[in-house]
């Protein structure tokens, strides 16, 4: 037999481990509040599992749509060492369809524990491409004891909040609070303000710009009317700021206790209510008011993990996309973060509910939000939503007025479709 030296050990040794234990992985880290105590918590144990293999973290911009456009320019420039694991919104599934790993073969077996409509979402042509990380659906949030200091009640209607907001906001001005303000939201012109318009025109009954078919309908009375009313909310009940707010600014002036309502997403309230919050068991969280005649609509919204399709490391990746969609992670993700879990079972969990008891409410309002219109427009979404949101923020500032305004989008949005979506 032939004798093995040293060497020999140390280079099958060195392949081996270079084969099998000593990836590098890169994994986006969330910017928000609680991002790194929680990207810790995941090094920790992945490395912890799977020893010899590293994890690294990356920063994306905060803004869907700029990190849409970072990660598609990352893609186009074939660095497989650019990121591994990342959070794909919602409505980029069909978008990014050639750039993620088709996890269809390795998950198959956790699809029982996620809400079916989420995984749902996630799947293109029969395969999986993303597993739901957390879900997002509009929500109102209200100051609990300003609404009762001036004997108020949650508002049903937009005309409700309208009226209560302008009452609220002059009296605690008249009282001292020069910078209070009725009504914040996310006004700035990105996908943020596409959520928003869908629920403001679509509580008006006037449709999610494009019905299930592909049809453009969005210029139609309603839509022109729900629009003005926010434009008439500039400057009146909301900060002339609001254009320039995304969740983060908004989420700053509310917690910081100087508006009485907000619109954001359900991350917002359990850091409202951490130790550090002046906002402390303040804060209320509802569903969103109806529109005239119409009916309470919230944006459906979330993020999913997808792998990098270019990934050097497909099965270690796939490990940790594993990790980090188990209960244990989903569980620390809603406390260190305030992401509302995918995992079916956790909204039972005494440990989640008593962080945010809300949440045994939203998972009806998770079930009923309205999807952008993002499956029917394929590739196009992101022009699509561009064009949505930028016609808003033109109402918004004044620019024009909502019957101008959808019909204007219209015209633009069946230019893009031109004869069909693709
Ligand atoms: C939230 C939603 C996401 C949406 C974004 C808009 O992150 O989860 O779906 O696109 O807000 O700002």
């Amino acid at each position: 037999m032939k004798k093995l030296t040293l060497s020999m050990i140390a280079a099958v040794l060195t392949s081996t481990f270079t084969m099998a234990h000593a990836d590098t992985l890169r994994m986006e880290c969330p910017s928000t509040p609680g991002g790194k105590e929680y990207c810790k918590y995941v090094k920790n144990r992945f490395e912890a599992a799977h020893p010899g293999n590293t994890l690294q973290f990356i920063d994306l911009p905060p803004a869907s749509d700029e990190k849409l456009a970072l990660l598609q320019q990352l893609f186009a420039s074939n660095d497989e060492n650019a990121v591994d694991l990342f959070q794909s919104d919602t409505v980029w599934i069909g978008l990014l369809d050639k750039h993620t790993l088709d996890l269809t073969d390795h998950v198959a077996d956790i699809k029982k524990d996620f809400f079916p409509g989420a995984w749902q979402n996630d799947m293109v042509n029969g395969r999986v491409k993303a597993v739901p990380s957390y879900l997002d659906a509009g929500a109102l949030y209200y100051r609990k004891d300003l609404l009762e200091k001036y004997n108020e009640k949650p508002p049903a209607t937009w005309e409700d909040l309208t009226r209560i907001a302008t009452r609220i906001q002059k009296a605690e001005r008249d009282a001292g609070h020069s910078n209070f303000w009725g009504l914040i939201f996310q006004g700035k012109s990105y996908e943020g303000l596409t959520c928003n318009a869908l629920e403001w025109i679509d509580s008006h009954n006037g449709g999610s710009f494009i019905d299930s078919d592909g049809k453009v309908t969005i210029n139609n009375p309603q839509a022109a009317k729900a629009l003005d009313m926010a434009a008439a909310w500039i400057g009146k009940i909301a900060p002339p700021g609001v254009l320039g707010y995304k969740e983060e600014e908004s989420r700053a002036v509310f917690q910081n206790g100087d508006a009485l309502f907000m619109r954001n997403w359900p991350y917002a309230y359990v850091l409202s209510q951490g130790d550090d919050s002046a906002l402390k068991g303040k804060v209320g969280v509802m569903s969103l008011p109806k529109g005239e005649g119409g009916k309470s609509v919230s944006a459906l919204g979330g993020w999913q993990w997808s792998i990098n399709a270019a990934t050097k490391h497909p099965e270690t990746a796939i490990a940790l996309l594993r990790m980090v969609s188990d209960t244990e992670s989903q569980k620390m993700a809603q406390k260190l973060l305030g992401y509302s879990p995918t995992r079916v079972a956790l909204y039972d969990d005494k440990e989640v509910l008593g962080r945010a008891p809300y949440l045994a409410e939203f998972k009806q309002i998770f079930a009923d939000a309205a999807p952008r219109p993002a499956t029917q427009t394929k590739g196009q979404y992101a022009r699509v939503s561009n064009a949505i949101y930028n016609a808003t923020f033109d109402v918004l500032r004044g620019r024009t007025d909502g019957k101008k305004a959808v019909a204007a989008l219209q015209q633009r949005l069946n230019r893009i479709k031109g004869k069909q979506w693709h």
